[in-house]
């Protein structure tokens, strides 16, 4: 796709449903039927029997001069999955929404209007930016019809990366993601990587009945974590892409699933991992298949080999509810289910002559060897007793979210070590905002690099330890479950960053 002005882009970016018809990428709500499928349906009509169209990329929204302005429109709307129209939620008419482009640096100015029949917000998944006013504050709310004006400020030394956006209301969050609210944000690299082609994939599932509306999560569905019976790559089914043989591409992968662990492979090709949400490896890793935890991003490097190849979800045990005293309708079984297949793709053509070299990263920021000004731990649990009715409880250090309280204060500019247990049957990714964490270890094995992730995973019965530093900005934001089922059945909390030198109280 070419890179669009910014004056396009604000025209993009201000159209809302009423102007999707104009066919730009990623604004597949144009019709009844989608654009591209010339009155061919696919045999047995189910959602998704053919392999699918060519990978579409969102619509791109890019930053100039140090700033982006954009509309998103948060509404219902028309959507062609499979060769089928379906009604889902989206930001801007497409599913995904736009891909926003910006610079360390840079402000990003979001116009949000809610176009839905609940309330909603936004929330910039990973970007350290401040938590406050009208940055990335999870507290704002904004009644259906109404419109409210973020403005993000990306410090000068922004970790470059995938990021992504999404609604924060507490409560409906799993509703309105696993319905289509989800788009990309890319920091850009200061120094470009070498690739052949940059591709943003964007992974989400949903579940549509068979007149292709949105189906609701049953309690069940909500304790365990939602999964939707689809499995879309930038809001397609099993789309198809192509390389030349012997090129190397970059993929930007996030996992916007509500619960869905993807444990990707794309066998017979050749995979280099760059880092995992901002954090950057020093060097790229060469792996076989990477897990992404819901919310969490990979930046791959994919050097074609000749063949054919698929990229798959297989099978991952986050555990399971079975066991804990029946209560869960007895839906126990972990989600093992088989293999998904989520994209084709196919190399053709002769090698091409020499590969770029992998540049070295700048080495990253180690906290292993901070001072530690405190130690936390923080133990996630699910059990009778909580909630409403007496329902199953999802809780941090024994309480359920209160949106009212503070359970966390910390010193700005401190460095705190947490322990995060997990004393439940299935895992917890956890997810802090604005500050990054650094893995340091993992089921009482010290992690022997440096692994910096904004969501952790904690498997079942296990505990993963965790360095942070609180620099750059102060005020009281959330950290929670990204299985957002979980989050909504309360697994988060409030943590309040004092300015330094102001004594906590
Ligand atoms: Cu992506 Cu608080 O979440
Ligand atoms: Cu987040
Ligand atoms: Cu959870």
């Amino acid at each position: 796709m070419k890179p669009i002005s910014r004056r396009a882009a604000l025209t993009l970016g201000g159209l809302g449903l009423a102007g999707t018809a104009i066919g730009g990428a990623g604004l597949l709500w144009s019709a009844q039927d989608g654009p591209g499928r010339a009155g061919v349906q696919p045999a047995g009509s189910a959602f998704g029997a053919l392999p699918g169209d060519t990978l579409r990329e969102p619509a791109e929204l890019r930053s100039a001069n140090g700033l982006l302005e954009v509309t998103l429109d948060a509404a219902p709307g028309r959507v062609d999955i499979g060769g089928r129209s379906a009604t889902t939620l989206g930001y801007n008419g497409g599913l995904p929404g736009p891909t926003l482009r910006v610079r360390a640096g840079d402000r990003l100015a979001v116009s949000l209007h809610n176009g839905l029949a609940e309330r909603t917000n936004l929330h910039v998944h990973g970007l350290h930016v401040s938590p406050e006013g009208n940055s990335d504050n999870p507290f704002v709310m904004i009644e259906p019809g109404d419109s409210f004006d973020y403005e993000y400020r990306l410090p000068a030394d922004h970790s470059p990366g995938l990021y992504w956006y999404h609604p924060h209301h507490h409560g409906v969050v799993a509703d309105q993601v696993s319905g289509g609210l989800y788009g990309a944000i890319v920091v850009e690299d200061p120094d470009p990587i070498p690739a052949a082609r940059e591709r943003v994939l964007v992974i989400s599932d949903l579940t549509l009945d068979s007149s292709g509306t949105l189906g609701g999560a049953t309690a069940a569905e909500r304790m365990r974590g939602r999964e939707g019976e689809l499995v879309l790559v930038n809001g397609q089914l099993k789309p198809a892409l192509g390389i030349r043989s012997g090129e190397r591409e970059r993929w930007r992968i996030v996992n916007t699933c509500v619960a869905r662990y993807l444990r990707l492979r794309l066998d017979g090709q050749d995979l280099h991992l760059l880092g995992l949400d901002s954090g950057r490896f020093e060097a790229p890793k060469s792996v076989e298949e990477v897990l992404l935890a819901p919310g969490n991003r990979a930046d791959l490097w994919v050097t074609a080999v000749q063949g054919a190849a698929v990229l798959r979800a297989v099978a991952y045990d986050r555990g399971s509810t079975a066991g804990m005293g029946g209560m869960m309708g007895g839906n126990g079984a972990g989600a093992t289910e088989g293999t998904i297949d989520l994209a084709t793709v196919t190399v053709t053509g002769a090698g091409v002559a020499a590969l770029p070299a992998i540049p070295r990263q700048p080495k990253p920021a180690d906290l292993r060897g901070a001072t530690v000004t405190a130690r936390r731990e923080f133990v996630f649990a699910m059990g009778m007793g909580g909630g409403m009715g007496g329902g199953m409880g999802f809780t941090i250090n024994g309480r359920e979210f209160d949106g009212g309280r503070v359970d966390t204060t910390v010193q700005g500019d401190s460095v705190e070590e947490w322990t995060l247990t997990n004393t439940s049957p299935m895992d917890h990714p956890l997810h802090l905002h604005v500050w990054p964490m650094q893995v340091v270890n993992q089921g009482g094995r010290a992690v022997d690099s440096v692994l910096r992730q904004d969501v952790v995973n904690v498997p079942a019965r296990s505990a993963v330890r965790v360095r942070i530093a609180f620099t750059g900005f102060t005020g009281k934001t959330v950290y929670h479950c990204h299985i957002l089922d979980h989050e909504d059945n309360g697994m988060m909390g409030v943590i309040d960053v004092r300015p330094a030198g102001q004594p906590l109280t």
